[in-house]
């Protein structure tokens, strides 16, 4: 552990746990690195979210899983695939329970605040009973999406991480 940041393991203790014949069993089980690779790989590097075959048509979403987020792959009616954050920006309620579809836009069951395709929000019944709603404040949380061959990659990184070399030697196209 280093200062007040989160527990980790040391990086000879994980490769201690991990042989030829086998891996130990504290790599399915030990809480500390469960946390740490949700963080480290989920939470900091790109991973692969979805196909653009996926998303096809303008208004079709997916919904996707990253580390502990839940996420909406979303194809708008702009043709960008976007990553969006299937959650409310509102109180936080799941958006859509559906696996897959296509919509022009999200309702929240809670209070009806409705999202666009793009995450942006469009519209919220009865605008008065709220104080301090400004512009882009309240539109959903977004990753950024890179496109590489029609594969599609988000990361949760707070600034966006290298794109890895060994991956191909053409730049990916970044869709958000
Ligand atoms: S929690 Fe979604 S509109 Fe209030």
């Amino acid at each position: 552990m280093t200062g007040t940041g989160p527990v980790e393991r040391a990086p000879a203790e994980i490769r201690a746990l991990v042989r030829p014949e086998h891996v130990h069993r504290r790599l399915y089980t030990d809480p500390v690195l469960f946390d740490q690779e949700m963080r480290r790989v989920f939470g900091g590097t790109w991973c692969y979210l979805g196909h653009t075959s996926e998303v096809p048509e303008p208004g079709d979403f997916r919904r996707r899983r990253l580390g502990r987020r839940e996420l909406l792959l979303v194809r708008g009616s702009d043709g960008a695939v976007r990553a969006l954050f299937n959650r409310c920006a509102h109180r936080g309620t799941m958006l859509v329970a559906e696996d897959a579809g296509c919509a022009g836009s999200f309702t929240c069951p809670y209070h009806g605040w409705r999202f666009g395709d793009d995450g942006r929000l469009r519209n919220i019944p009865v605008p008065s009973s709220y104080t301090d709603i400004r512009s882009g404040r309240f539109d959903l949380g977004r990753l950024a999406v890179a496109e590489y061959r029609g594969f599609l990659f988000g990361t949760l990184a707070a600034t966006r991480c290298r794109w890895p070399s060994t991956w191909g030697r053409s730049a990916p196209t970044w869709t958000s």
